[in-house]
């Protein structure tokens, strides 16, 4: 049965109506959440409620402006979480603490992020379906799905000399508006892109055709019509007036109200939140047919957990009763190493084609491209000798040897600053960690302990801490073939 709801037309309700079930309540209006409820509520019979702990941020230029992006980390709209001490963090040894940015705010992390906006390979999404057996999740349908979410523009003439674009490989008419940037740093087209070519990198024509390995500038998800961050606050603001969609900010989701509990069993029939708007520390409830979590890979462990969804062993001590034993509630978070720039000083006047800061030249290559020979089959042939890591499950394990045969991205390098410099990402590290409650309080940070550097590994006789050694041999070996090949080697000041 379907009720119609009465809303406020034009801005964000404060509380949930009264008495009602809604077909679907979604924990967390982020980039998911939110646009899971934008496509949901397309159905005017279809009645969808999203809490979201955060408040609506889509007015406030430093989320809204393209070119300051990076600078709400660390205020209100971020939930500020950090690591656990890692050891050996920082280069004199020291273990430290690492901040995990997430953004608290309607759109979530889509609120905070650099807006790049590509697919991945065809390999790395099939293998979703193949070794993963997520049945019908695969390049096919992801990247259909991926072009049906986007309205991509394509560059003005007198600029499509820079970017690389084929509109078969984009949408035209889904919510994210994306774009490419404004302006162009001489250093691209006149150095790093000859120098990538005569190095032997690929230049490709578009990286959305199924292999995004290669070196280029990316699209942005960004409104070409008021130059604007697009993402699912902006997706939410052009569907707000549907009287079938609720969106509660400064709800916070404090668990799962369960309906039933029959051995093994369990229904979930709504969500329990803290809000303002019901005077502090007041539990409210949300009914729903449909639950689902999607506050993000942090906190969605933590709802489920609150909830007694988790392992026994984690829950037990907490006085939580587990209602679903699922010991890898958690488990398996992966948090990609990143070194902060390589040290290249390029001794280069550069000029712009136009204004703008952003500069969002984005290389992602496979182990081949990036390591030198000798490195390459040491490290191929560690992996072929190894069927079981300690700490890592062996699907993870086997999708890592998928990837690295099959040439996939595993090492990204990024140009997006106005400085003539690279950060180095080891985008697929096999060290894993987890994330999990350690108070029943629902408004207790989790713990998050990424476990960076926990696997070894035999690399010609020697053992290293594997993401690490990938991370900077990758670096060496392209800080070499920039210095040392035209027509870079003859600007690089030092190295
Ligand atoms: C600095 C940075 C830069 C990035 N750059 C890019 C990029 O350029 N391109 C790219 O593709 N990806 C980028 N990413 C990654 C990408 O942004 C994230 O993977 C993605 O946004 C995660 O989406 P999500 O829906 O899983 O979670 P989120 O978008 O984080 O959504 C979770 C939502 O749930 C809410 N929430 C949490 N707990 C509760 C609760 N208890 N009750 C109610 N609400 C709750 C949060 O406030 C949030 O709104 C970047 C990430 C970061 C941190
Ligand atoms: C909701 O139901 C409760 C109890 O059944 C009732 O007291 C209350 O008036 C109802 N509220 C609305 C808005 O209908
Ligand atoms: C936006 O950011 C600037 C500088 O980072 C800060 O001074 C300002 O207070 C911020 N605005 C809001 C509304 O938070
Ligand atoms: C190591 O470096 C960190 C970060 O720079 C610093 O906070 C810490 O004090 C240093 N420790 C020692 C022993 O020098
Ligand atoms: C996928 O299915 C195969 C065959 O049934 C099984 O061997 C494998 O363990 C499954 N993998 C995962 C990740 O569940
Ligand atoms: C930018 O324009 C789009 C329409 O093209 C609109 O939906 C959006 O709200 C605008 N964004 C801002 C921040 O004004
Ligand atoms: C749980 O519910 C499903 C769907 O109603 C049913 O098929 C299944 O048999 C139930 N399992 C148990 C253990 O009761
Ligand atoms: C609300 O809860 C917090 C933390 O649990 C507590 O510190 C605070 O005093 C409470 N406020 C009220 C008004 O009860
Ligand atoms: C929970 O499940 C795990 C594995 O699935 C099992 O080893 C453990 O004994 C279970 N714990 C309880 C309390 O049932
Ligand atoms: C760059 O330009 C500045 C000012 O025009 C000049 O002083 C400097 O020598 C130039 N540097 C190089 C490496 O050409
Ligand atoms: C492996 O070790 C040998 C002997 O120490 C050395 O000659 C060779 O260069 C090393 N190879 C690699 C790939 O490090
Ligand atoms: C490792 O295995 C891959 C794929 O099976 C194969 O192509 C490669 O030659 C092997 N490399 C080494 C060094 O054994
Ligand atoms: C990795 O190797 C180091 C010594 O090189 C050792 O101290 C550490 O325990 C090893 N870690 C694992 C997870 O095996």
């Amino acid at each position: 049965m379907l009720l119609s709801v009465a809303v406020c037309a034009l801005a964000v309700t404060l509380a949930a109506a009264q008495n009602v079930t809604y077909d679907y309540v979604i924990a967390g209006a982020g980039t998911a959440g939110m646009l899971l409820a934008v496509v949901l509520s397309e159905n005017p019979d279809i009645t969808v409620c999203v809490l979201e702990a955060g408040g609506d941020g889509r007015t406030d230029r430093n989320i809204t402006d393209p070119e300051r992006r990076g600078t709400i980390q660390d205020t209100m709209y971020d939930w500020q979480f950090m690591t656990t001490p890692q050891p050996g963090l920082y280069p004199n040894g020291t273990e430290g603490a690492q901040p995990v940015p997430r953004g608290r705010v309607l759109g979530g992390t889509s609120a905070m992020n650099w807006m790049i906006h590509n697919t991945d390979s065809r390999v790395q999404l099939d293998i979703w379906e193949s070794l993963l057996n997520l049945t019908s999740w695969n390049w096919q349908t992801l990247s259909t799905a991926f072009r049906e979410s986007e309205t991509m523009y394509a560059p003005p003439p007198n600029e499509s000399q820079y970017f690389k674009y084929d509109s078969i490989y984009h949408g035209s008419s889904g919510p994210i508006q994306s774009i490419f940037q404004r302006s162009v740093l001489s250093l691209f087209p006149q150095y790093v892109e000859p120098t990538l070519l005569n190095a032997g990198y690929d230049v490709p024509q578009d990286r959305n055709d199924g292999n995004a390995v290669g070196a280029g500038f990316l699209p942005l998800a960004i409104d070409p019509h008021n130059y604007t961050r697009s993402y699912s606050g902006s997706a939410y603001t052009a569907v707000q007036g549907r009287s079938n969609l609720h969106v509660l900010i400064d709800a916070r989701v404090t668990g799962i109200d369960w309906a039933s509990s029959t051995s093994g069993n369990v229904t979930a029939a709504g969500l329990r939140y803290v809000s303002d708007a019901g005077g502090p520390n007041t539990t409210q409830h949300v009914a729903g047919r449909e639950v689902i979590i999607s506050a993000g890979c942090i906190q969605s462990p933590q709802i489920l957990e609150l909830s007694g969804v988790g392992d026994p062993a984690i829950l037990s001590p907490l006085g939580i009763q587990t209602v679903v034993n699922l010991t890898n509630v958690g488990e398996g978070l992966r948090d990609p190493p990143m070194m902060n720039y390589l040290p290249i000083s390029f001794g280069v006047n550069t000029t712009f084609t136009g204004g703008q800061y952003i500069q969002n030249f984005i290389e992602l290559e496979s182990a081949r491209n990036m390591l030198s020979a000798t490195d390459y089959a040491a490290a191929s042939q560690w992996l072929n000798s190894t069927t079981h890591v300690n700490g890592v499950r062996d699907v993870q394990l086997a999708v890592f040897k998928e990837l690295w045969f099959a040439e996939q991205p595993l090492i990204e390098m990024a140009w997006q600053f106005n400085l003539q410099n690279v950060t180095p990402y080891n985008l697929i590290p096999l060290s894993q960690g987890s994330v999990h409650i350690n108070s029943s309080d629902p408004l207790a940070p989790p713990v998050i302990d990424p476990s960076y550097n926990h696997v070894n590994a035999t690399i010609n006789g020697t053992e290293v801490d594997w993401d690490m050694w990938l991370l900077a041999k990758a670096a060496q070996t392209y800080e070499t073939r920039l210095a040392t090949t035209s027509p870079m080697n003859s600007m690089c000041e030092q190295m």
